[in-house]
């Protein structure tokens, strides 16, 4: 069986009720063109103002970082664990997922994307399976790791929702709330969920925006993480860019530093008070040993004044990261950034010293309780320990 690629597709950009063009995308030749629709430059939302600024004319983008795909809208792709789903599903109906574009990609996200933006034509996936027996849903995935089952592919995939990122999880809609739930991966210690809500606690008490999140039982083991979805509340789309959807970098590789990270945050928000929130995440991953800090995990959000924000702080958990550094150097320091680093950057970020310090000091306090925090979120003694260890090392 061969694939029919799309030529067009159409983007909208979802805002309360309203549905609006913002234009489209077509591809020749593997190389793809975006144009906005008039009506849409005269809204003045800037759904990506460094990479496609507001204003008439045929984009192309000159670099292959998304194999020729605009940033903004490569952000709406999964990538990681949706991105494998949808490659074995193809391939269990003969489809060779090579001969798809990323806007074939694309068409296959339609309306289930993270943010604000949709696509057409869609290409439907399954309707969505019951997803009360997260136990089930956790065994599902493990085996489809583990032993290449294929059994479990439309499920996994109808539940992923396009969310974006490596771990296993799946998108829910309860009556009042949008969750992400996240599942083990077969490299991830049996905790991984207390830990991460560990984390997230530890986040909390050091006053990041953290999205709320909980726990969610299992009957047989350890909890799975959940955080309430941030770009969707009350049913309203929320417009959220990542790092490296705006600035074409390439996660998978380590290629930023956090001087860029506030650069782009003062650039983007123009507002000092983004530029401290970033400041307290950054202190935070340093502290907290997170490095797994990749342009994915920063993201950006339009409010509805088009006013754009950093948005709450996620992914934040213990990690070694790429040879035990950081992915993101701290102004040029991945193994051990300093003191002396961190206030480098905080002065990039146009934050005082004084400030910057006070600053570290209650991301320091936060984390001296992990011992605390990680046994009243559930987490077995012996990552306890082994966090614990690793935290005292990160000194600055
Ligand atoms: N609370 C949230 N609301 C909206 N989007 C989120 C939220 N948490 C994460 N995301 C998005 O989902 C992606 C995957 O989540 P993440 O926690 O980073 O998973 P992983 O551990 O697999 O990388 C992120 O890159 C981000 O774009
Ligand atoms: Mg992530």
């Amino acid at each position: 069986m061969s694939f029919v690629n799309v030529s067009v597709v159409n983007v909208y950009f979802v805002s309360g009720n309203d549905k609006l063009l913002v234009g489209r995308l077509a591809i020749k030749d593997r190389k793809i063109f975006f144009e906005y629709n008039a009506d849409f430059l005269k809204t003045g939302i800037e759904i990506s103002p460094l990479k496609l600024p507001l204003k008439t004319g045929v984009f192309s983008s000159n670099d292959r970082v998304f194999d020729g795909l605009f940033g903004v809208f490569n952000d709406s792709l999964p990538d990681g664990w949706g991105h494998l789903l949808l490659d074995r599903k193809l391939r269990k109906i003969s489809l060779n997922p090579g001969d798809l574009s990323p806007l074939d990609r694309l068409c296959y996200v339609g309306h289930m994307g993270m943010g604000a933006l949709t696509y057409e034509p869609e290409i439907s996936s399954a309707a969505i399976p019951n997803y009360e027996d997260l136990d089930a849903i956790a065994d599902e995935t493990l085996q489809f790791q583990e032993n290449d089952n294929d059994r479990f592919v439309d499920d996994l995939l109808a539940m992923n929702g396009s969310s974006a990122g490596a771990r296993p999880k799946i998108v829910i809609a309860t009556s009042e709330d949008d969750w992400i739930i996240k599942f083990r991966s077969f490299l991830d210690p049996k905790d991984i969920g207390p830990i991460e809500y560990g984390y997230h606690l530890m986040a909390k008490s050091a006053n990041l925006d953290v999205p709320k999140a909980k726990l969610f039982p299992s009957k047989k083991g350890y909890g799975y993480f959940g955080v309430k979805r941030f770009d969707k509340m009350n049913g309203k789309r929320t417009h959220v860019h990542t790092i490296s959807g705006l600035l074409h970098v390439d996660h998978r590789v380590p290629s930023l530093d956090y001087e860029t990270i506030m650069k782009a945050t003062m650039w983007l928000t123009k507002d000092h008070r983004e530029c401290e929130k970033q400041f307290r995440a950054s202190v935070f991953n340093v502290l907290s040993h997170n490095r797994d800090d990749h342009a994915k995990n920063f993201s950006f959000v339009m409010n509805t004044d088009g006013k754009w924000l950093i948005s709450p702080s996620y992914d934040l958990t213990f990690s070694s990261g790429p040879s035990g550094e950081h992915c993101s150097t701290v102004m040029g320091e991945g193994k051990k950034p300093s003191l002396d680093n961190l206030l480098k950057l905080a002065e990039v970020g146009g934050i005082k010293k004084q400030r910057a310090m006070q600053i570290i000091s209650e991301v320091k306090l936060a984390i001296s309780d992990w011992n605390n925090i990680g046994k009243n979120a559930g987490v077995s003694s012996d990552s306890l320990k082994m966090i614990k260890s690793r935290l005292d090392r990160v000194s600055v």
